[in-house]
């Protein structure tokens, strides 16, 4: 039987999503999304690319969660991007309310499923279908590490004229401005970027990371980034579906590791078929940990602004 993966968001991301899903090979999948018509439109353009590359994954679009039923894997792309006047907070509190409606209806006619969140402000979304869901950690997490790695690497292989894939680079904590990118653990064909690249050099790379997504949404006016993070999401799905145990970085719910409690945060995670397999930890140095510590607080404040619901 083919796995289902269904993508809730039929905007940039979402639809990016769905289409390297499918062009992948990774299984069949539902596009939801509220607009009426649109989710159906780009699904059936996708599905009749599918003779040209040659790929057999179903796609359809809907505006129904009972299409969405029995998912495998639950990607959650919906939500508000910030406009002029919105602040941060309005933005939670926004897509706060979407996340708990969408991942609500999904989850429910999906019991068994593994949610990968990238709505944002991801960290505290991620929180957010924890607590609607009542799943268990190991099957709600949430992409933003592998991106923001990525952006660290395309910047280290632009600045050393090396192939991309000699590249490896480690970013901890939030997604947000007090990610950790980390020099140390950063390697072109397995040797320290610091041993490659002048200090000041390495330290415009870790800033220009730092606020990659900002980077993007300067350019774009409208929107933000979609191209790397729906592939980053793929490469998750991926994973999962074919078992890799592979190491990604991915917010993950942490429970005393990194001596961090009851939070999600960026950190190394081992995916396979039933989602996070484990927790990777790193040595940190006093600085890296000071570091992560700040940007698990930062997440925390966000936490701190869920509306207070009564016990059931
Ligand atoms: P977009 O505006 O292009 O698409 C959002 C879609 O959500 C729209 O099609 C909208 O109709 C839909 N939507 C809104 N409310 C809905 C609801 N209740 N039910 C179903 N669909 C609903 O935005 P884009 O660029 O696709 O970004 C989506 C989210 O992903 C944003 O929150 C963005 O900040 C976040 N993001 C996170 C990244 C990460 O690294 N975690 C990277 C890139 C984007
Ligand atoms: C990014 O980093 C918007 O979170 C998104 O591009």
């Amino acid at each position: 039987m083919r796995n289902k993966i269904t993508v809730i968001g039929a905007g940039h991301v979402g639809e990016s999503v769905a289409f390297n899903c499918a062009r992948m090979g990774l299984g069949d999948v539902v596009l939801v999304d509220v607009v009426e018509g649109m989710p159906q439109g780009k699904a059936l353009d996708m599905f009749e690319s599918s003779p040209v590359e040659g790929f057999d994954s179903n796609i359809i679009g809907t505006n129904f969660y009972s299409d969405t039923e029995g998912s495998d894997i639950i990607v959650m792309t919906a939500g508000l991007p910030r406009k002029p006047g919105m602040s941060r907070d309005d933005l939670l509190y926004k897509n706060l309310e979407i996340v708990e409606d969408c991942i609500g209806h999904a989850a429910a006619g999906s019991p068994d499923a593994i949610i990968i969140m990238v709505t944002n402000p991801l960290d505290a979304m991620c929180e957010a279908a924890r607590r609607v869901t009542g799943f268990p950690r190991e099957r709600v997490f949430g992409m933003a590490g592998i991106l923001d790695s990525a952006r660290m690497r395309s910047f280290i292989a632009l600045e050393l004229g090396v192939s991309v894939k000699d590249t490896h680079a480690f970013v901890l904590g939030g997604h947000g401005d007090t990610m950790v990118p980390l020099a140390r653990y950063s390697t072109v064909a397995g040797i320290p970027i610091t041993k490659l690249i002048p200090e000041d050099r390495v330290e415009a790379i870790i800033e220009r990371t730092r606020k990659g997504g900002g980077e993007i949404v300067a350019l774009l006016k409208t929107g933000s980034a979609y191209y790397a993070p729906a592939l980053a999401v793929a490469e998750m799905v991926d994973a999962i579906l074919n078992d890799r145990h592979k190491i990604l970085p991915c917010a993950a719910f942490l429970q005393g590791e990194y001596g961090i409690n009851d939070l999600y945060v960026g950190v190394p995670i081992q995916l396979g078929r039933k989602g996070m397999e484990k927790i990777v930890e790193i040595d940190l140095t006093d600085d890296e940990n000071e570091a992560l510590q700040k940007s698990a607080a930062a997440v925390k404040e966000l936490i701190d602004l869920f509306p207070q619901k009564a016990p059931a």
